[in-house]
Formats: C-alpha cells, sequence, structure tokens
C-alpha cells in the first residue's frame, strides 16, 4: 500500500475514496477535508468567534487542532460532569484537555464543572431521577444546556462538536428506525440559530470517518483519552455503529452514503411537510433557554 501523491509507505487507505496516503500527505488531506466541509455548509467565516466543545476524547481535541492550524478564532468549553467511578473518567478526561490547552495557550479554555456549580455531579442527578442505570440520556440534557448557556452568555457566534461521521449515521440510523421526523428534520452538519436562545452549531468533522479522525489525532501526537464513557456500554448507538461498521466493512462508503444522501434527499425536499410540524418555543421561565415545554425546560426540571 503506497501513498498516491509521493508513493512511500502509506499509514491509512480510505477504501471508499480510494485513497491511500502517508503521514506526511495524510495531514494535510484531513485539515483540507474538514475545511471543504465547513465551507459547503457554511459552518462560519474567519471573522466570528468559535467555541469548540472538548471532551477529551480524540475527535474534539483533533477539531480544536485543526480549527486553530487553519487559522480560526477558536476557544475551548471543557464540562466537568463528575463522572469519576471506576477509572476517574472525568478527572482524566481533564486532564487531557488542560494539557492540550497547554500546548496552545493562544486559544481560551473554559471550563464549567457541573458538581461546583450546581452541587451535584451528572450521576448523582440520574440516581435522583431514578436513571440509575443509564444517566447518557440526562448527561445529554445537561451537556447540550450547558454548551448552549456558556455559547450565547460568552457571546461566540457558532458552537462546533467534534461528531464525526460513524456518530452521524448512527444517529441518523436510530432516527429512521423509529422514524423520528423531528429529529430527522434537525439532523445535519449545521443547525442556525434560532435567534431566541438557541446558538448555531456545527459539526465540521460529519463526513470524516471515525477511523480517519483517529489516525489525524495519533498522527500529530494529540493525548486523548481513549476509554469511553463507563455509562456507554451497550448503549444502542454503539449497536447501530456496529451494524453499519458490518455493512461499511462489505461495502465502502456505505456510511458516507447513507449520510450525505439523506442529507441531499432533505435538501430536494424530503421531510419538507414535517416543517409544518414544527413546535413552538417559548423561553424556560427559569433559565430562559427556549423550550417546547409549559414552563420549565428539560435541564431546569431536572433541579426540582
Ligand atoms: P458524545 O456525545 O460523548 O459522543 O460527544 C459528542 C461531542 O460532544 C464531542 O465530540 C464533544 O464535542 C462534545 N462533548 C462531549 N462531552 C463533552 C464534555 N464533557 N465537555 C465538552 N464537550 C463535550
Ligand atoms: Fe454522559 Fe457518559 S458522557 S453519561
Ligand atoms: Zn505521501
Ligand atoms: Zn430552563
Amino acid at each position: 500500500m503506497r501513498c498516491r501523491i509521493c508513493g512511500q509507505p502509506a499509514v491509512i487507505n480510505m477504501r471508499h475514496h480510494k485513497l491511500s496516503l502517508c503521514a506526511e500527505h495524510y495531514i494535510p488531506w484531513f485539515i483540507k477535508q474538514t475545511e471543504r466541509t465547513i465551507h459547503k455548509y457554511r459552518m462560519f467565516t474567519p471573522e466570528e468567534r468559535i467555541l469548540v466543545a472538548v471532551s477529551g476524547g480524540k475527535d474534539s481535541l483533533a477539531l480544536w487542532d485543526v480549527l486553530l492550524k487553519l487559522g480560526y478564532h477558536a476557544d475551548g468549553l471543557y464540562i466537568d460532569l463528575g463522572i469519576d467511578g471506576g477509572f476517574g473518567y472525568s478527572s482524566r478526561s481533564k486532564e487531557k484537555v488542560l494539557a492540550f490547552h497547554h500546548s496552545h495557550p493562544e486559544a481560551n479554555l473554559h471550563i464549567v464543572d457541573i458538581p461546583g456549580i450546581y452541587a451535584e455531579s451528572v450521576p448523582e442527578v440520574a440516581r435522583r431521577k431514578h436513571h440509575m442505570r443509564r444517566p447518557c440520556a440526562i448527561c445529554g440534557v445537561i451537556k447540550r444546556h450547558e454548551m448552549n448557556r456558556v455559547a450565547l452568555s460568552e457571546g461566540y457566534d457558532v458552537l462546533a462538536t467534534g461528531h464525526n461521521l460513524d456518530d452521524e449515521a448512527a444517529t441518523l440510523f436510530g432516527n429512521v428506525l423509529h422514524w423520528h421526523v423531528g429529529y430527522l428534520q434537525r439532523q445535519g452538519p449545521i443547525l442556525p440559530a434560532d435567534g431566541e436562545g438557541l446558538a448555531r452549531k456545527v459539526k465540521p468533522f460529519a463526513r470524516l470517518y471515525e477511523r480517519e479522525t483517529a489516525a489525524y489525532a495519533l498522527l500529530t501526537g494529540i493525548d486523548y483519552i481513549y476509554e469511553e464513557c463507563p455509562f456507554a456500554k451497550g448503549a444502542t448507538s454503539i449497536t447501530h455503529k456496529e451494524t453499519l461498521t458490518e455493512m461499511e466493512h462489505k461495502s465502502p462508503g456505505t456510511k458516507l452514503q447513507f449520510y450525505v444522501n439523506f442529507l441531499r434527499a432533505k435538501e430536494e425536499g424530503l421531510l419538507c411537510n414535517a416543517e409544518a410540524q414544527r413546535v413552538e418555543l417559548h423561553p424556560c421561565e427559569r433559565c430562559g433557554q427556549p423550550t417546547t415545554a409549559a414552563r420549565l425546560c428539560r435541564f431546569c426540571r431536572l433541579w426540582e
């Protein structure tokens, strides 16, 4: 397996692109692909301020790294969820984020300490709400709320997350299996700000495979947390990922086509009737973020 550009031994073979590259040529290729996605979906401009949500994992740290290399004004946000059971997931992931920031002092890093602010860690909230075995749903509500809160209160134009193609394809698969029309309507690499309290959200790695972001992180020496969150085991999203990976293995490009063709079909009017079903949003009485609920948003109801 040789690099298509220079003929040296390749470090990665991307069967879906019929492309093999050496390390020297893979890194700029990866950065260019990210930049193309940013431009294609008009995610943000060089003048805008970007808040990158960094978990300490490979995707989000790689994203922060690429955005800084491209010269964007990108700051980081780490949310300490207080998941310290087992091997100290939160404290170890925080260490990775701090180490990355240490070597990129030109950027700012915001840290939100959930147990410090709200007097309870995510597993504690989940226990109180009887979601003991899997706090992931509650965790998602808390993360989304805090990301939006910081992006708006600190005056960022856009919030970027490290979701990759494998994440997006698995979410799409789940949404299609259940025909969650509302979720399908909102799923995509960019979700515009609503002007009433929801920040613009973007996923610049949405068209890059997980093994491509992993290869970038490894080849550029980014130190990241390898372990998944201890609660992720057995999650349906992981089962969907495995199913799609099996299909991808038999037919390279399956995930990319599944996702990209969905976006194209949506642009061409698939789901256009779903627009009419859009529910009315109004400000939460306590925090002011938009919600469909009568009084309090899902986040604020957690602390009732
Ligand atoms: P996940 O939901 O864990 O697959 O993460 C998806 C994306 O959400 C990551 O790529 C990050 O951009 C962001 N994210 C996840 N966990 C955190 C966290 N604790 N702090 C900040 N951002 C996070
Ligand atoms: Fe939130 Fe695992 S990261 S429950
Ligand atoms: Zn090469
Ligand atoms: Zn609220």
